[in-house]
């Protein structure tokens, strides 16, 4: 691979971090192969609700890229790398504005964006369209990389499932991908953007998310050996609420305009526990600190929208009370609505560095598949911003990496790199199914050493039972996918064993307190025969956060 002039970048993921990915490479005159299972229009970004952060300073607190920065690093509990941070936050302002630019319908008065709060945040600086802000973001960007397609710059296959990347000589030369219409495989050359969304799919009816995310591309590349990092940290969003086969998101914006949390006292009174244990901030708290509290208190909460004002329905959360009525059958303007929290976002993934380069030269990642600006716990209204600024980063990435002549050219992959893929089989659903019931039952809000060693042992058991039972032992074959996935399962549960503190999304009830000597980012890694496990401490000086 020698110049921009005859790379096609392959992208895998049509949400917002692909479709950022693919129109920043366009834009800069580079080919894109755009790869999904599903279209734009059916990816897990169109579900985020409340709205995008940026230091817009439009509300008049005074804000800056300074205080993002702030709220983000400590919200994070001081895991993520400062420098990425900073980049994100001081580059979220023009992220909106260009969103903006493109007829994305930010809610304005006067003519002006107006913005949100949002939990963990100090100022006014979630700017928001109602409670559907991904689904119209989406819209924008698909729109933008169509105009790309039109012009041949872009090509995207929507219905083709990535398997796996060839690896020659150390580099990433390209990826092999499986056509869901033809059923037949084929290998593309080119540097790859893995933006391939979070693992809800691996949490059946315990998520957010949507299921069509599961997982498969990140075990995948965990069995080749690719690093991730902070996999213990998983976000439990504190409003949620059960619906058929997952959960439904109540978002933050609720709370951000005025909604408030309680439980019935015994008396039938209303006990506004985060109020009375936070003070007036206590229902924006960020979410793993709701989360914590709520399963500690282990009773039904409410949230109270009862006193949200007419214009506030009707101008800022319309869609979210129609979604309400429909799943729940409550009038939340009329009567408090019950909640519970639920997984919702994956702030660990693949290990990537500043640029989204993600330890193997030519392979990048953004957006949620990726381990990059929320440390230990993420807070609301920067999923998007860090889908959208990482996908564009990973792809300036790309386009410095080709410049500079980084890809020595390993070879063009061709049909005899193909290798088969085989899938999870109906006979192997059931193991699969117990391996995603003991991962929830060791990752509650809750966690402990001897629950997560359990839900190890019960896994290597349940499986070298099936291993047993399906004559595997005996060398009839077991699928790919069932292989990939007990090992990335293992890793997530390893990763979340050795850390033997609490911090942000991970509480050890064994080990309540925050240590320094595990303020450092848990890697993992397949390395052909076991996972490799390491704590890599930030040094004291790294936290990035004026006192
Ligand atoms: O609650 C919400 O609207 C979620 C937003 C987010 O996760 O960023």
């Amino acid at each position: 691979m020698k110049n921009n002039t005859v790379i096609t970048v392959n992208v895998i993921g049509a949400g917002l971090a692909g479709l950022s990915a693919a129109r920043g490479l366009a834009k800069r005159g580079v080919k894109v192969r755009l790869f999904s299972v599903h279209s734009s229009e059916r990816a897990q970004s169109n579900l985020a609700e409340g709205g995008i952060n940026a230091s817009l300073d439009v509300m008049g607190e005074n804000d800056s890229w300074r205080e993002h920065f702030d709220d983000t690093m400590k919200g994070g509990c001081f895991l993520a790398d400062p420098e990425m941070v900073k980049e994100l936050t001081m580059n979220a302002p023009e992220v909106v504005m260009d969103l903006d630019r493109l007829g994305v319908p930010f809610h304005r008065e006067n003519g002006h964006i107006v913005q949100r709060n949002f939990g963990g945040q100090k100022k006014k600086r979630t700017a928001y369209a109602m409670s559907s802000t991904g689904r119209v973001l989406v819209a924008a960007l698909t729109d933008e990389v169509r105009k790309h397609e039109y012009s041949g710059c872009i090509k995207r296959y929507p219905h083709h499932r990535f398997e796996r990347i060839i690896i020659k000589n150390n580099e990433c030369a390209g990826v092999q991908i499986y056509d869901l219409y033809t059923h037949t495989r084929k290998v593309y050359e080119g540097p790859v953007i893995i933006a391939s969304g979070g693992f809800n799919g691996m949490f059946p009816g315990l998520t957010t998310g949507t299921t069509a995310n599961t997982g498969l591309a990140a075990a995948e590349l965990f069995s080749q050996g690719v690093e991730f990092a902070n996999l213990e940290f998983i976000q439990y969003h504190p409003t949620t609420t059960e619906i058929t086969g997952k959960r439904l998101l109540i978002s933050e914006a609720a709370r951000g305009e005025g909604g408030r949390l309680f439980y019935f006292k015994d008396d039938g009174s209303y006990c506004y526990f985060m109020e009375e244990k936070y003070g007036s901030g206590g229902n924006l708290m960020p979410r793993d600190v709701i989360s914590r509290e709520m399963a500690v208190l282990g009773r039904q909460v409410y949230l109270d929208l009862t006193k949200l004002t007419e214009d506030t329905w009707n101008d800022k959360l319309s869609d979210l009370r129609d979604e309400i009525m429909h799943y729940m059958s409550v009038d939340p303007k009329l009567e408090p609505v019950p909640v519970s929290p639920g997984i919702h976002y994956f702030m660990g993934g693949i290990r990537v560095d500043i640029g989204h380069r993600a330890g193997i030269a030519g392979l990048y990642a953004a957006g949620e598949c990726a381990c990059a600006y929320h440390g230990a716990n993420r807070l609301g209204g920067n999923s998007l911003l860090g889908a959208i600024y990482g996908g564009l980063r990973a792809a300036v990435s790309v386009v410095d990496d080709i410049a500079e002549g980084a890809f020595k050219g390993a070879g063009a992959p061709d049909n005899d790199d193909i290798a088969d893929f085989t899938y999870i089989a109906d006979s192997e659903a059931g193991i699969k199914s117990f391996m995603e019931n003991e991962l929830a039952n060791g990752l509650g809000i809750i966690r402990d050493g001897i629950k997560l060693q359990n839900a190890i042992d019960k896994i290597n058991a349940g499986f070298n039972d099936f291993l047993i039972e399906s004559g595997a032992d005996r060398g009839l074959a077991i699928s790919d996918e069932l292989m990939c996935r007990y090992r990335f399962t293992l890793a997530i549960l390893k990763s979340a064993l050795e850390r033997k503190e609490s911090r942000g999304a991970h509480t050890r009830r064994d080990y309540p307190k925050t240590l320094k000597e595990y303020r450092g980012t848990s890697v993992t890694r397949w390395n052909g025969s076991q996972i490799d496990y390491r704590l890599e401490i930030i040094p004291d000086s790294d936290t990035g956060v004026e006192d």
